[in-house]
């Protein structure tokens, strides 16, 4: 038996609100192989963004355990934790979060300079000719349209090579066309470095592209849809 890419036992996650504690993922068990694609599906509020923050690590579990590449991250302590997901996630959310003062280029290489990668502004180069924006590295985030910024957030989530790529809606800003190109992008990004995908999306079509699909209810896991996919 192989060890799961990112295994949840349990996982709660609980966070404290004006009128006390809310309970926002409430016990998720789930085993995610490598090399599969998670889809993520569920109306909003029931917990799609929490879960994959908490997959992530960028959130952590208030009860229960997250295993990634074998490694307990509810164990971890903030450094362990933030070093673990420089090396090992790449994370995509719906508005980009690119940093405004840097160019293309620079959106790039940070991770990878602070990764100590020595070749990092090489390395990001070619990210950015993969991902079709050669000729607007030196652009900042607002000389770019909305497709061409999540171009840029791809290619930093990708230039480190994590086994786990990460994505909340990651076409939700964007119109169809320039969606289908994300969507694209992305799952070409997974292939080339064999990347584990989870990806949050409301749109059960974009879903139907991953190997598997989940769908949350109220922080649970409502039904494994294995079986929803299939048209498309
Ligand atoms: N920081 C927070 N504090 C309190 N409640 C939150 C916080 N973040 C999210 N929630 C609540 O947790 C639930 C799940 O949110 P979320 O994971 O963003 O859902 P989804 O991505 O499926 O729309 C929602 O009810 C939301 O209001
Ligand atoms: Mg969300």
């Amino acid at each position: 038996m192989t060890t799961p890419i990112l295994a949840l036992n349990n996982a709660a996650l609980t966070l404290a609100g004006n009128a006390g504690p809310v309970s926002i993922l409430r016990g998720i068990t789930l085993n995610v192989q490598r090399g599969e694609s998670l889809g993520l599906i569920g109306p909003s509020g029931s917990g799609k963004s929490s879960l994959l923050m908490v997959m992530g690590g960028l959130e952590r579990a208030s009860s229960g355990t997250v295993h990634a590449l074998g490694h307990d991250m509810t164990a971890m302590d903030e450094d362990q934790l933030a070093r673990f997901r420089r090396d090992h996630m790449g994370v995509v959310f719906q508005s980009f979060h690119l940093i405004p003062t840097m160019t293309a280029l620079e959106n790039v290489a940070l991770p990878l300079e602070l990764g100590g990668v020595q070749d990092a502004f090489t390395r990001a180069q070619a990210e950015l000719e993969t991902v079709g924006l050669g000729t607007r590295m030196d652009h900042y985030p607002s000389q770019l349209s909305g497709g061409e910024q999540q171009r840029v957030a791809l290619a930093r989530a990708a230039a480190p090579r994590p086994a786990i790529l990460l994505a909340d809606e990651p076409t939700g800003n964007l119109d169809g066309k320039n969606g289908a190109a994300i969507m694209d992008l992305l799952f070409g990004l997974r292939d080339r470095h064999d990347a584990t995908l989870i990806m949050v999306t409301h749109a059960p079509e974009l879903a139907q592209r991953c190997s598997r699909i989940i769908r949350l209810k109220d922080g649970k896991i409502d039904t494994e849809a294995e079986a929803e996919k299939g048209a498309a």
